[in-house]
């Protein structure tokens, strides 16, 4: 697939995040400098920011390999311990969705990540015994959207904890033209500008606007993406000037035409929309919050004036 060739291979390549980034930098030549494997890291933030982008690129920068997999795919203790048992000395781990792992697993992580040990109970009844089984030492590089519903030891046991936060327009404009160069797709600066607008902060999005915006520009146009290809582009797949969607547009509305703009608690609101609670949270409110169209208080979520304007619609003063 195209999408993986989008994705920077080293630290140097990857725009943004740049505190994340010099951290990581040195934590990593540090761990190299003295032959052992990285501390545990731990990625959380709003989904499409890079975070599997990140751990390929710790394994690649610590010049060893990764082993991918996520929390819903470790169903039993045996699963993490054929995987632990696999890996080469400092190798990356990396485990997607870490917050749904379920007790039983969590449990054998604990030591596998503190003292790099896998403890086996052989036989059962008063005759059980526990055998502690060494491992190489690896780097755990765990992903989530919630680092809220992580339990603290699992948290405890991570020793950098790194938050990744919405690009700006000017990174992901940055971002649009490396991967219209990776690409061989045309595209202006006012062209790149219109698409890392509308992306909601979110390199993923920026890059699959691209691709359906090239699709545009070569049907539709001379294949270069200008202002005007990518304005009537975005147009057609009904984004709107600010990245909006019609999720996003639909989730506004409810809110404001059902439930005079909140405050609406949040499973309210998910039947009204039709959307997951966890889809809602995840994936639309991060933005609508940091643009201020979206107010979540203790008694639900409130549409912003901001909102109403958008819309269109009539806001009455309290
Ligand atoms: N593609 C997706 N995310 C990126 C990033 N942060 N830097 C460069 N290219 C990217």
């Amino acid at each position: 697939e195209l999408d993986s060739s989008l994705r920077p291979k080293s630290l140097n390549e990857y725009i943004g995040q740049e505190k994340v980034k010099n951290n990581l930098e040195i934590f990593i030549e540090a761990a190299k400098g003295r032959g052992e494997a990285l501390d545990h890291v731990l990625l959380y933030g709003p989904p499409g920011l890079g975070k599997t982008t990140l751990a390929n690129i710790i394994a690649e920068e610590m010049g060893v390999n990764i082993k991918i997999t996520s929390g819903p795919a470790i169903e039993r203790p045996g699963d993490l311990a054929a995987i632990l048992t696999n890996l080469n000395p400092n190798d990356v781990l990396f485990i997607d969705e870490i917050h749904r792992l379920n007790r039983m697993v969590e449990e054998v992580l604990y030591p596998a990540m503190e003292d790099f040990a896998l403890d086996i109970i052989i036989g059962d009844g008063p005759s059980a015994r526990s055998v502690r089984l060494d491992l190489a030492q690896f780097t755990l590089v765990g992903a989530t959207t919630k680092a809220g519903q992580l339990t603290s030891p699992l948290r405890d046991r991570f020793g950098v904890i790194s938050r990744l936060k919405l690009y700006s327009t000017e990174e992901l404009q940055q971002i649009v033209y490396r991967s219209a160069r990776v690409l061989n797709v045309k595209i202006d600066d006012a062209g790149a500008l219109e698409l890392a607008k509308r992306s909601r902060g979110t390199p993923r999005i920026a890059n699959r606007l691209l691709k359906r915006v090239r699709d545009y520009a070569q049907v539709r146009a001379d294949g270069v993406i200008t202002e005007e290809v990518a304005k009537a582009g975005l147009e057609m797949l009904e984004v709107d000037e600010l990245g909006l969607d019609d999720i996003d547009r639909k989730m506004l509305q409810t809110l404001i035409n059902k439930f005079g703009g909140g405050p609406v608690g949040l499973n309210t609101l998910s039947a009204a929309v039709g959307e997951e609670e966890a889809t809602i949270e995840d994936v639309y409110e991060p933005y609508l919050l940091q643009i201020g169209y979206l107010q979540r208080t203790p008694r639900g979520r409130v549409a912003t004036k901001l909102a109403y304007e958008h819309l269109d619609l009539d806001y009455k003063e309290e």
